[in-house]
């Protein structure tokens, strides 16, 4: 059955195909701004914690899941004798086609500003909003977006997969540096740094820490079973506890890497830095308009093509996860079922991409007590990213630590690591998953839930 399923050649490939999901529109746009919303150095410290200290756990446990069964996230909770707990693979098929639904919309954004700026079309940022709502053009982008990932898929896991991995991910690594370098070389770029990295710690509020924990666990692809997937194709040889602490650390480089390149761009305009997504789509490009014809369009089409590579690795997982189990569990050949689960996500991605102002029903879609009023996209990305997500982690941390069992989880983090036997680091992450994984992810579960369709404030509750 493996060799049908096909499997990663090389641990250095497994590496960069899961580093490949974790590095994403969340690292490039998302981390920076959090940054300079929560306290500049302040977030990155308690972002970094979070990263090793709650997240690296979690993640060791779902490769260790996946390599254990060989399955894909449904397939490998019945295979270790648990048929209810196979809800926690469809919990995660469910958030996968969830987020891929809108994630590639805003890749076919990145990628349109692609084209855009190779055309010297400054004035899109300006056009934002009318860019968002010409659906026929976005609606292209996506199909390119959603048709290359596919294509990518349908190869499989070392022709497809890890082949792609191995092309964007050092070439994403060149870009952004090549990108930091040019940046720091602007006219107020070090006031960009300097505010990036000094730590304000007066702006750290419960909801900032919050933020941190959220957005380093979706920074990391966990919760969902991507892991737990990739995780299905790594030979027994391989050492789990150390690709993890690799995927960590190139996730975490690469995050903290953009701000490096985000802000002295920004600073060099004498941009403000609040804004989120706003910020890339809307002010970017009159930065790079900035810098001239002739290196606006260099600099300009390098930083979206570097956004549509790290986007593009991030959609390869999230596609595989449903893929591998029309493989798996209903036996359809990879490439059919990777064009059909494809389609349907596209389509089921349609309303979110209709719900920036082309249709005023999705743009104006919910009226939530607490988040008050979402479109579409935004009511989507609330339930599967920011509440499926922390559920799932929370339930695959339980099921390591009480179902499966520790005893049997270790057996699997020595598969390739005899060292790890015995060690410090293996009973802090048996702590961990065991203790703090399922505190702090149960605990955000219920503050999302609670602040968005209840409107009961916890955090202002607990911390003012
Ligand atoms: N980690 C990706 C990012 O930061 O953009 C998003 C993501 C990809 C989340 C794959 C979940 C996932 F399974």
């Amino acid at each position: 059955m493996a060799t049908q399923r096909g499997g990663f050649t090389s641990r250095l490939g497994f590496i960069l195909a899961a580093a490949g999901s974790a590095v994403g529109l969340g690292n490039i746009w998302k981390f920076p701004f959090e940054v300079g919303k929560g306290g500049g150095a302040a977030f990155v410290v308690m972002y970094l914690a979070f990263c090793f200290l709650l997240c690296f756990p979690v993640m060791v446990a779902e490769i260790a899941i996946g390599r254990k069964t060989q399955l894909n996230p449904v397939g490998a909770f019945k295979a270790l004798g648990y048929k209810n707990w196979a809800i926690v693979g469809y919990l995660g098929l469910a958030s996968g086609v969830l987020i891929l639904s809108f994630y590639n919309v805003v890749a076919a954004w990145a990628f349109g500003y692609f084209v855009e700026m190779l055309l010297g079309n400054f004035d899109i940022g300006r056009n934002f909003s009318s860019f968002t709502q010409d659906w026929i053009t976005v609606g292209s982008y996506s199909v390119i977006f959603m048709a290359g990932t596919a294509y990518v898929v349908s190869k499989g896991v070392s022709g497809g997969i890890e082949k792609a991995a191995k092309i964007l991910m050092p070439t994403l690594f060149v870009m952004i540096i090549a990108l930091i370098i040019y940046a720091l070389t602007l006219p107020h770029a070090w006031d960009g740094i300097r505010f990036y990295l000094v730590p304000d710690f007066s702006q750290i509020t419960g909801k900032v820490v919050y933020s941190a924990l959220g957005q380093a666990f979706f920074s990391l692809s966990l919760g969902m079973g991507a892991l737990i997937t990739y995780g299905s194709y790594v030979s027994k040889n391989d050492n789990i506890v150390g690709a993890a602490a690799s995927i960590t650390l190139m996730d975490v480089g690469v995050a903290f890497l953009a701000g490096f390149m985000i802000f002295p761009f920004v600073f060099s305009q004498g941009i403000e830095t609040d804004g989120g997504a706003g910020l890339i789509f809307v002010t970017l490009p009159s930065v790079f308009e900035g810098l001239g014809e002739v290196l606006g369009v260099i600099v300009g089409a390098l930083f979206f093509l570097l956004l549509s590579f790290a986007a593009f690795t991030s959609t390869i997982s999230l596609l595989e996860v449903p893929t591998a189990y029309m493989v798996d569990e209903k036996k359809i050949p990879r490439k059919k079922a990777t064009w059909i689960v494809a389609i349907f996500i596209f389509l089921v991605g349609i309303p979110s991409m209709l719900s920036t102002g082309s249709v005023d029903a999705l743009t104006h879609f919910v009226n939530l007590p607490g988040a008050g009023e979402k479109n579409f996209m935004d009511f989507v990305g609330l339930i599967a990213s920011d509440t499926f997500l922390p559920l799932g982690g929370f339930l695959i941390a339980v099921f390591t630590a009480y179902v499966w069992k520790k005893e049997n989880f270790n057996i699997e983090l020595a598969n390739g690591d005899e060292s790890i036997k015995g060690s410090w680091l293996q009973s802090y992450v048996d702590f961990a998953i065991s203790y703090i994984c399922p505190l702090l992810l149960g605990l955000i579960f219920i503050i999302t839930v609670m602040d968005n369709f209840f409107n009961v404030k916890i955090l202002t509750m607990l911390f003012g």
